[in-house]
Formats: structure tokens, sequence, C-alpha cells
């Protein structure tokens, strides 16, 4: 009948089968396939009843989000139809769940009449992540089922709901063990032997009735999500349909929450959310390491120095699952270390996120040496020693000398040349950096910085292990700073030049989080603590070419002991015990006099032209490293930002936020500012002004 929908005859029992694989997504053909399968089954005296099911993996990944503003639209029928229909047959449709039914896939076993699941399965309507609603009858047939608090919850977050309390919370009707397709085929035949009334979701109104005029429900409830909220204009979409669905007859609410999805799938959120869906699947995508490439197993590892970086880095590993050697240089540094680390467990089971076993647990898997024999047994170790070449290259040749000959040496330098690491080895091949950000065990993102002689065997390995201990690895290249850290460069260094030529630090960083970062540059300065980079400027002073423009602003801070955070006082003052940020008329002063000393007559800077000063640089950066090879993709160096800065997933990264902007603004900017500066950090990359003189975009590559 259709190839990617069948159906069976059990029973009397018509099992209507998606397959379409990996997800069943719920494209158009598979729409048509259900849409006949279903007039089929009606038609048919031999059915009685009918079971929807899905093959492979799982009941269905919901509608293939391939087709959203698609050109010309995909073909009829509409998944609320389908859905509609089933909801509406005269007999019993039951839903035989397994793996996930997600966002339309589960629409799609709301309007079935019961729905069983297969122990592990989990659901959820995940819309508000792609900047959607649910669009095919999941906000008003949800709550009907579940009641308002409940579905705000579960539509808001977009969250998995594991079966077993998708059936405490009445999504799921039953939780089965062994095969679900069988237990569904036997509901369906009790449903029809027994003459057990349908139920349809659209037709209950005691759950929402509850909260019908009852708008200050929806405003508590707006007010509690507004800091993970703020920005999205999708999570108050979804509260606005479901308040629909509470005050409103069935059809009216079905016809708002239409009118919603229809305009947001058009709104430029929903396009680069759903950007940043297929962006970040494809960063595990390399174009010279296929994915039958082998990789090594990962059963063992070692983190050597247990600072900052090697602490978080090795609760990552614990947290997996994989057995950590922590190696330190003395067993005083072990000690503070892992004391580190055991707070951190703590703090997290205080707040209730983790319970006290599972916190035994992952301690229980972190060991401790001071001697380099106790590492022979590691399949990968990860060096976080201080930033120093001579040091990295000792530790590396140790290293080398002491692990199993197939082990796998990474390094987490966030400056250094991994190749002249590797060089220290007699393995190069087994060198790769992977470059996490902190707090390590906190922040999703790895750079995976691959060396001219890290083989094939190595990235794979390496990319499936930043999987493994859930986070999300990026390939890149080597070159100062690799992808995020040299954009963030061009960055700053701009807002310290808005600050010389007439802005001041709080209205920078107000313009920034207002466009969607989590802080601006200075409060981020001040929490990642200012000294490290003093430090580090003041070595790069003498190599400093002369006609670089620089900026003394952020030395000047520096000099008067002003760290950060850590001292209470960098670029804000902090009150102690506090992280909030307060202006502070010494550093407003100081910069004023920056600006005198340096020969600048303060003039008004607009938040406009902090926006573009700021972020145009950035994006050229990231052209740049395009160009140079050292990322495989536009949509990789826009996953390196939003999971590495927090760059607003609404906008999809620096690089899609580009597009929309226009390259041919951005290149027309960048050139601008480096006739007037003459500044090579300004220099418009060669792929930017091809893409801009072409009317094209990064997407377009
Ligand atoms: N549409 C189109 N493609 C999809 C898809 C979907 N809904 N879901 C997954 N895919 C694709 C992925 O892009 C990937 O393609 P690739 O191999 O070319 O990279 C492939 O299917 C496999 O996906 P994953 O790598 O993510 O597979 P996993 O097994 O790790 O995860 C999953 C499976 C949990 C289903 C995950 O894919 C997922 O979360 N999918 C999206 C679910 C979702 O957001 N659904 C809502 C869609 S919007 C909707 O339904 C609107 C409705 O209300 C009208
Ligand atoms: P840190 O100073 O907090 O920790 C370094 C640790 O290494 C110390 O505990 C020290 O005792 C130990 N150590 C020094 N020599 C050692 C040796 N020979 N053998 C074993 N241990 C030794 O430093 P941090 O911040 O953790 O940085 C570590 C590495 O991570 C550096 O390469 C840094 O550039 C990089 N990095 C740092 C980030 C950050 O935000 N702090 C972010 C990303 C990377």
């Amino acid at each position: 009948m259709s190839d990617v929908v069948t159906v069976t005859n059990r029973d009397g029992v018509a099992v209507i089968t998606l397959q379409s694989p990996p997800v069943n997504g719920l494209g158009s053909a598979v729409r048509s396939g259900l849409q006949s399968a279903l007039d089929a089954a009606m038609a048919d005296d031999a059915v009685d009843a009918l079971v929807v099911t899905g093959a492979g993996k799982m009941f269905s990944g919901g509608a293939d989000i391939r087709e959203f503003g698609q050109s010309p639209p995909p073909g009829t029928p509409h998944l609320p139809t389908v859905i509609d229909a089933i909801e509406a047959s005269e007999k019993p449709v039951v839903a035989a769940i397994h793996g996930f039914a997600l966002g339309g896939g589960l629409e799609l076993a709301l309007g079935c009449h019961v729905r069983l699941a297969a122990v592990g399965t989990r659901v959820a309507l995940p819309e508000v992540t792609l900047g959607i609603v649910p669009g095919a009858g999941g906000t008003q047939r949800l709550p009907r089922l579940i009641g308002v608090p409940a579905a705000l919850d579960v539509i808001v977050s977009g969250s998995m709901v594991p079966a077993a309390r998708a059936r405490t919370l009445g999504i799921l009707d039953d939780v089965v063990e062994g095969d679900v397709v069988d237990a569904a085929v036997a509901r369906a035949r009790r449903m029809v032997d027994e003459r057990i009334p349908i139920r349809r979701a659209s037709a209950t109104d005691d759950r929402v009735a509850e909260t019908r005029g009852k708008p200050e429900v929806f405003v508590a409830f707006k007010k509690k999500m507004a800091r993970r909220a703020r920005g999205f204009e999708a999570p108050y979409a979804c509260v606005e349909c479901i308040e629909a669905a509470a005050n409103l007859p069935y059809a009216e609410g079905t016809a708002t929450e239409r009118e919603i999805f229809v305009k947001l799938l058009a709104s430029d959120q929903s396009k680069a959310q759903r950007h940043a869906f297929f962006a970040e699947r494809q960063v595990a995508k390399i174009a010279d390491v296929p994915k039958d490439t082998p990789r090594r197993p990962i059963k063992t590892a070692a983190v050597i120095g247990c600072g900052t970086m090697g602490g978080g880095i090795a609760m990552n590993f614990a947290n997996a699952g994989i057995p950590v050697t922590v190696f330190e240089v003395s067993q005083e540094a072990l000690d503070k270390g892992l004391g580190i680390i055991a707070r951190n467990y703590a703090a997290t089971v205080s707040k209730g996120r983790l319970s006290q076993e599972d916190m035994n647990a992952r301690l229980g898997l972190i060991s401790s040496t001071v001697s380099y024999d106790d590492l022979s047994d590691a399949d990968v170790v990860v060096e976080a020693v201080f930033e120093d070449m001579a040091l990295k290259r000792e530790v590396f040749g140790q290293l080398d000398a002491a692990c199993k000959p197939e082990a796998i040496l990474a390094t987490n330098t966030s400056t250094l040349d991994v190749d002249e690491i590797a060089s220290a080895t007699s393995r190069p091949d087994k060198v790769i950096g992977t470059h996490f950000f902190s707090p390590a065990n906190v922040m999703k993102l790895m750079e995976n910085v691959r060396g001219a002689q890290s083989s094939a065997e190595t990235i794979a390995t390496i990319m499936k292990l930043s999987k493994t201990i859930g986070k999300i690895g990026v390939l890149v290249g080597i070159c100062d700073g690799f992808v995020g850290n040299r954009m963030l460069y061009a960055y700053r260094r701009q807002a310290d030049f808005l600050l010389e030529e007439g802005a001041l630090p709080d209205q920078i960083d107000k313009v920034i989080y207002d466009f969607g970062m989590p802080m601006g540059p200075y409060a981020m300065g001040d929490l990642a603590g200012l000294d490290v980079g003093w430090r580090i400027r003041q070595r790069q002073a003498a190599t400093r070419p002369a006609h670089l423009r620089y900026s003394t602003v952020a030395d000047r801070i520096c000099e008067l002991g002003r760290f950060g955070q850590k001292t209470n006082a960098g670029w804000f003052r902090y009150e102690p015990g506090s992280r909030t940020p307060i202006p502070d008329p010494v550093v407003n002063e100081l910069v004023l006099q920056v600006s005198a000393d340096n020969g600048f007559t303060r003039r008004e800077v607009s938040d406009q032209e902090i926006l573009e000063r700021c972020m145009y640089p950035l994006v050229n950066e990231g052209a740049k490293i395009l160009d140079e090879g050292l990322a495989q993709r536009a949509s990789d160096i826009d996953v390196v930002w939003m999971y590495g800065y927090g760059f607003p997933r609404y906008r999809g990264g620096p690089m899609f936020w580009a597009d929309l902007v226009g390259l041919g603004t951005i290149y027309d900017m960048m050139r601008r500012l480096h006739d007037e500066h003459g500044d090579y950090w300004l220099e418009p990359a060669p792929l930017l002004k091809q893409l801009a003189e072409q009317g094209r975009g990064f997407g377009d590559l």
C-alpha cells in the first residue's frame, strides 16, 4: 500500500506500522500512507479496531523538520487532519509506543484513544526547542488529559518525560512489560469485545475546566520561566496556546494553536533554532574521517593536573561511569584538587540534583596518584597542567614512556601548538587537543583540536568520547585561540576601543546582554579573572607590532589590583559574597582618563554601534577561520558559540545570525573600519568579501 506505512490484520485489528527510518518522521509520504491505511481500515469490515505503531528504534520522532519552510510547501494531508481523523474513528485506536514519541509523534499518539508504551519509552513535545509550538493539537489535547499545570511544564520545557512519569501524569494509559504491539492488539480487541467506550482527548473538559478563568495561573508561570526563557518567543507562545485550551472550546483553541504555529514557523527565531538542531548533528560528520572509522574503546582514563580544569574534566569521566586516575605533582596538590571535586558534588547533592549514593559512586570512580607508573592502563589521558610549553612537553614525554602504546594522549591547552606538544612523544598520531571550557564539568563544548598527524582513529575516538561524556565535540584546527577564543578576541578588542571612544563598561555589557548573550564582555572578564590575560599581555608587550591599535584600559584596571570577582572588583565592583556586577565610578573615571591619555575626544556611542563593532569583527574572524580550513563548516562555528559562550540559540550562532543581517552589511562595515584603522584584525576576510559580492551567505556554502 505504501513504502513507509504498512498494515497487517491481527485478530481483526489493523496494525498500522510507520516504516520510515531513522526516526519515523511524519513527512508527507508518511502522512499520506497513514491516511490511506486509516481510510482502508475504516472501510474494511474485517477490521474492528486499529493499532498505530512504529518500526525500528522508535514510535516517531515527530514532524519531518526538513519540510518546515520548504517551498513549495509539502503536500496534504496535514498532520492535524490525519490525527483528527484517527481520533474521530468509531473503531477503537490504540497507540503502541516504544523508544520515543516526540512532537508530532506524541500528538499522533494523543489522537489515539488509548496509549500503551514499552518500558524505557520517553515522550516529549520538544517543539519549543525548535522555536515553534506543537502544531498538531498537542497544546489542546495534552492539557485536557493531564491538566494545565502539568501541561505547562511538559510543553514549555520540551523535556523528555520517562514512561513511568508519563503514566502517572496521564499522558500514557499503561506501561507494559514485553511486546507493546501484542499488548496493544489485545487491548484493542478487548475494547471491541467488551464494548469499552472510546475516550477522545479533545472531547474531555474536566481537567482544563480547573484552570478556566484563572489568568493568574499563567501570569505566575510566565514569571517563573522568565529567566530561562529570556529572549525566546516560543515558550510564551506555548503558554498562550495552553491558556486558549483552558478558556476556549476545543475547535477555537486549535485554531489559535494553528495560527501561532504558522506564524512562528516563519520566524527568524524558529529558523535559527532549526538550524541549531541540524548544526548539532552535522558536527559529528568529518570529511576525511568516515563514519565507519574504527574507534578505540575508552574504558579507563587519566587526567594530569587537578586544578581548575583537571578537576572538572575528571568529574566528566566519573559522571559517565568511566574510572579515572588523577595525577598531580604532590599529595598536597592532589588533596586540594580532590577536595574541590568532592565539594562540587556535595553542592549538587544539597541542591537535590544528585543522590548521595550517586555522589559516592562517582567519587569511587576517581583514584589518584603521584606516580606515572599508575597510568599504564589508561586508554586516554587528558593533560591539564599549567599553560607552559616546556612543562607540557616534559609531561608528554613522561606520558609517552609510561602509557601503553595505543593510549591516546590529549591536551587541554588553550593557546599552545598541539603539534609541538605531540612532537615530544613517539606517537604524534595519537596526540590531539581536547579544549574543554570552564567550568569543565558544566560547559558542554569541547573543541577537539586535530594535529597535523592526529590519525583518523584518534579523531573518531575523541569525537565519540565527547558524546559519551555528555559533551558536544567540534573538530577544529590549530591556530591561536582555536575557533572560539580567536573570535572572542576580535570582539573583545573592539569593546575596549569603544571604551576609549566614548562608551562605558555597563553600557557595552547591557547591549551584549540584551542581544541575548549570558553576560557582556566585562562581566565575563570579571567572572573568569583578569590577571591571567594581563600576565599574557605583559609577556607579549615586547613583540606587539607598534602600528597595531592597543587599548591600555584593561591593563590599567589590573594595575589597581582589580582582578574580577575573586578580588570583589574588576570592571565592576561586587558586594562580598555576591556575583552581581555593580558599575563603579572608579572604573568609569579611569576609562575617561584613558581616553584623555590616548588623545580621544569622547563621543556618544550608540547601542547599535556597540553591537555592530563587537559582533561584525567576530563574524569576520569566523570567516577567516573557515577560509583557513580551521573549522569544517560555518555551522560548526555556530555550535562552538552556542555551547562554549552561550550565544543565544534563537539567533542560531554568529554565522547564521550574520546571514540574517546580510553579509553585504557586515562586509561594508569591516571595510570601513579597516580603512579607518588599517588594522589587520579588521581586514575583511576574503570569504566574507566573496560571499558579500555574490549576495550569498555562509549557509549557501
Ligand atoms: N525531522 C527530520 N529529521 C530528523 C528528525 C525530525 N523530526 N529527527 C531526527 N532527524 C534526523 C537527524 O537530523 C539525523 O539525521 P542525519 O543522520 O542526517 O544527521 C537522523 O534523523 C538521526 O537523528 P539523531 O542523530 O538525532 O538520532 P538519535 O537516535 O540520537 O535521536 C531523536 C533520535 C531523539 C528522535 C532525535 O533525533 C530528536 O530529538 N529528534 C527531533 C525530535 C523533535 O524535535 N521532534 C519535533 C519535531 S517538530 C513537530 O513535530 C511539529 C509538530 O508539532 C507539528
Ligand atoms: P590550574 O593552575 O588551575 O591547574 C593546573 C594544575 O596542574 C595545578 O593543580 C598544578 O599543581 C598541576 N600541575 C602543574 N605541573 C604539573 C605536573 N608536572 N604534573 C601534574 N600536575 C601538574 O590551571 P587550569 O586553569 O586548570 O588550566 C590547565 C590547562 O587548561 C591550561 O593548559 C589552560 O590553558 C587550560 N585551560 C584553562 C581554562 C580555564 O578557564 N582555566 C579553559 C580551557 C583550557
